[in-house]
Parts: structure tokens; sequence; C-alpha cells
């Protein structure tokens, strides 16, 4: 069958890495692509907004299934214009349409689903514009440190956690009178402060059924020890220690399982990934938030641990026969590492050559921000590139990862230095004991 992959990043190079090895694929194509999936596919330039020009090429390429990589065009109701498209009606999306697209695109729609569902998270108070005194007075209630998100889609900036009270006022401030975060924090949600440990979950699910994906640990922050501004993702570990078959099936039976059951219930039809974004507190898991696709990087290090065929799955989902199809994993670790530019999340310099990308072995390299000029690689974003070891143990998966990670040359090449070092097992000395 043809597939058409929406996306340029690192998780839609491993997406089309794990496409393309499937037997059930003729052809794939990804829009807009980058350097590193034309390896898989070839890369189309196509307006998503164009309806024309996108019901011409899924009909003249004959696609069956449009993967859509990013949340923006399903929150944008991609989805829906082509399932309202009599001419399209052999073409299934994998990702939600916008309704189902909600649970990403407003905080507050995600909140009150989980409490309509008796989803454990934070407790939360949604306040909207006009409401900025009550939103105010709402902090002499709270403990701090204060947690207050923009409702909508912000890029990754719409979320401020400080233990200063001042602060937070202004951020409300900021948010619902100043219009600092546009059209997204015209609506804000309050909540309480998780303390605890972050595991990103994923499930694959055809509205009916669901099957659960290997978890992922994300490193979120630019500097080590998770210091410094918050970023995309500066690399990812699966399996997660802290995340074993007790946790994980408290995810399944509390998260998961409602999560669908009450989409089904509400009437909201989901084809596609949902992200779980958990809070492991003693054991307990919360959800921190959803997201209607999968992770970048932790696609990056799930990917290269499932066995199964991806195009399976998704043919699973087209026929709603997603309940007879496995999810094979290895049990292997992957550790994924981020290579950035120097600067990002601020601002970075763009057209450095990288060298040396073909002399990388044993390790899987997926691209991002890269552009090609010539026969010459450049770099072309904050994110450039991810890199992903594989090992039997944490230790070698890490020391895989970072030797590929040397490997990669270019101007600015910038790293964090201890992705995956929390987790490892240190040795427990009791007093007293005899080592050997
Ligand atoms: P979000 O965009 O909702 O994922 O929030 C960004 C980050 O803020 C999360 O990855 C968490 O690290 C942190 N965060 C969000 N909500 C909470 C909360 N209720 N308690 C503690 N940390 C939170
Ligand atoms: N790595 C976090 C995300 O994809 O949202």
């Amino acid at each position: 069958m043809n597939v058409l992959l929406i996306g340029s990043g690192g998780r839609e190079h491993a997406m089309a890495w794990k496409i393309a090895q499937s037997s059930l694929l003729d052809e794939l194509y990804v829009t807009p692509g980058n350097p590193g999936t034309v390896r898989h596919g070839r890369n189309v330039d196509l307006d998503l907004k164009d309806e024309k020009a996108l019901r011409k090429f899924l009909l003249d390429k004959r696609i069956r299934i449009v993967v859509v990589g990013p949340e923006a065009p399903l929150v944008d109701g991609l989805h829906d214009r082509i399932a309202a498209d009599p001419k399209l009606k052999e073409v299934t999306v994998i990702g939600p349409t916008s309704s189902g697209a909600r649970l990403e695109g407003s905080k507050d729609f995600a909140k009150e689903f989980m409490f309509r569902h008796n989803i454990p998270t934070a407790a939360h108070r949604t306040f909207v514009k006009g409401q900025l005194q009550e939103a105010v007075d709402h902090l002499e209630r709270m403990t701090a440190p204060y947690v207050i998100k923009a409702d909508g889609l912000a890029a990754g900036k719409g979320v401020v956690i400080t233990p200063d009270k001042k602060e937070a006022a202004k951020t409300l401030r900021d948010m619902l009178q100043n219009g600092k975060y546009g059209e997204a924090g015209e609506r804000v949600v309050m909540e309480q402060h998780l303390q605890g440990v972050e595991v990103s979950a994923f499930l694959i699910t055809d509205g009916d059924s669901f099957k659960m994906l290997p978890a992922a640990k994300d490193y979120k922050r630019i500097s080590r020890g998770d210091t410094g501004p918050n970023t995309g993702g500066m690399g990812a570990v699966s399996p997660v220690p802290f995340a074993e078959k007790d946790f994980m099936q408290k995810v399944h039976d509390r998260v998961a399982a409602p999560t669908i059951r009450g989409l089904k219930k509400e009437g909201i039809p989901y084809r596609g990934f949902v992200f779980m974004g958990l809070m492991n507190v003693s054991g307990e898991p919360y959800v921190i938030e959803y997201n209607v696709r999968l992770g970048d990087p932790e696609t990056q290090a799930i990917l290269p641990r499932m066995r199964s065929d991806l195009l399976d799955l998704f043919e699973g989902i087209a026929t709603g026969t997603l309940s007879e199809r496995h999810v094979d994993v290895d049990d292997r670790t992957a550790v994924t590492i981020v290579l950035a530019s120097d600067g990002y999340p601020g601002k970075y310099e763009k057209g450095h050559p990288i060298a040396s990308l073909d002399l990388v072995r044993d390790a899987y390299v997926f691209q991002a921000g890269t552009v090609r000029s010539g026969e010459q690689l450049l770099t072309n974003g904050g994110r450039v590139m991810s890199v992903t070891g594989m090992g039997k143990d944490l230790e070698s998966a890490i020391a895989s990862a970072y030797r590929a990670a040397a490997i990669v040359a270019y101007e600015g090449k910038y790293m964090r230095d201890d992705i995956g070092h929390d987790l490892v097992k240190k040795p427990t000395v009791r007093a007293g004991a005899v080592s050997r």
C-alpha cells in the first residue's frame, strides 16, 4: 500500500525508517520530510491547506494511509477535511479529527475530560479573559510552586512553574490581559503541583481497542542535571526503570483504558496515537498532559525497540482490527541523544557543514534540522539530529549512543552528556557488607 507521512523532524525520520521496513509498503511519500527521510521514501512539497492539491495528490498516488507526525495539522482539522471528502473514502488518517485533537489543543478540555472519566490528574481551576482578578485571588488558595498553563498550543512555551507568587501573578496578567501568549493564553489552567518523576507512555488505537507501546523517559531541559530552559527534548531512554510492569499496568488500567472508553462514550472518533505525559508520584500515575501524536525524541528510542510492523498496526486501524494485531517489543534498552546547535533553545547559527555521519556504525541516526546543499549536508535547525544506541542494558546502550554521537562533527555541536545517567542503578553498599 502507499503511504503519505507528514512532518520533518527526527520523529518522522524514525517513522519513515520503520515504515520502510514493512512488507506491506509499496511507496512511501513524506511531506515535507528532511534529508534523512529521503533514504526511505520520496520527499514531496505539499500545501496541506490546499484541499484541491492534497486531494489530487492522494488520488494520483493512490495513498491508503496518511500518517500525521506533529499535532498542528490535526488540531487544524486535516483529518476532518479528508474524512469529509467523498472522493477520499479509501484514505485512512492516522491521527485524530479536530474533536479528538482537543486532548492536546486545549488543556482545559483535557482536564475536564479526565475529570469526567475519573482519570488521575492534578486538581485544577480554569480562568478566562475577564477573570484576571479571580485568577490572582486563586493564587492565595494555592501552595507554591504555582503551575500556570496557557490553554492552547504554545509550542512548548505555555507552561510556567514558579515558587514566586509575584511572578505567578505577572504570568496571569501576561496571559489573560496583555496577550503575550496570544489566543492560547486567553484561557488559563492553574493546577496543583505534582512531585515525582516523569515518564512518557504511548498507545495506538482504532477507537475501540488499543495497544500499549513502549514507554520512554524524555530529558526536556537543555543542560546536564535537568537544568536550564525547557526544550523540545534533548534525549530519551526506553524502557524506563521506574516504570516497570506494575506501574505500567496501572497506566493501562487507570489511564489508557478509561481514556479510550471515555472518547468512545463521548462520541469522539479517535484513530492514532495517544501520548500520555505522566508523573509517577510514589508509584501512582498522574496525567500531566495528553498529546495526540508520538513524542520527539521518544519515538527515536521507541521504534528501534519495536519488532512489530508499524504498517500492520496502521492497517489494523484502517480495518478496525487492531485487537487482532500484536505489538512485539525487543527487551534491549535504547538510548537517544539529541545533537543540537549551540544556543538552542534560544538563538543559534545555521548552515554549518556536517561531517562523518556515514562513519556511524551500530547506532541509528535520525535527522531533523538538516538541509542538503549539493553533496554537503548542513545544519538547519535547533535540534539537528538524534542518535540512538541499543544495548543489553542501560549502561551499554548509553555507551553505544555516546560513541556514535561523538563521531558526528559540525561547528556548534551541543549535546547533553548525562542522558540516562540518573537511571543507572547505583550499587547499594550496606554498612558492614563485604564487597566483592
Ligand atoms: P506540559 O506542557 O503540560 O507537559 O508541561 C510542561 C512541563 O511542566 C511538564 O513536562 C512537567 O515537567 C511540568 N508540569 C506540568 N504540569 C505539572 C504539574 N501539575 N506538576 C508538576 N510539574 C508539572
Ligand atoms: N518530547 C516531548 C514531546 O514530544 O512533546
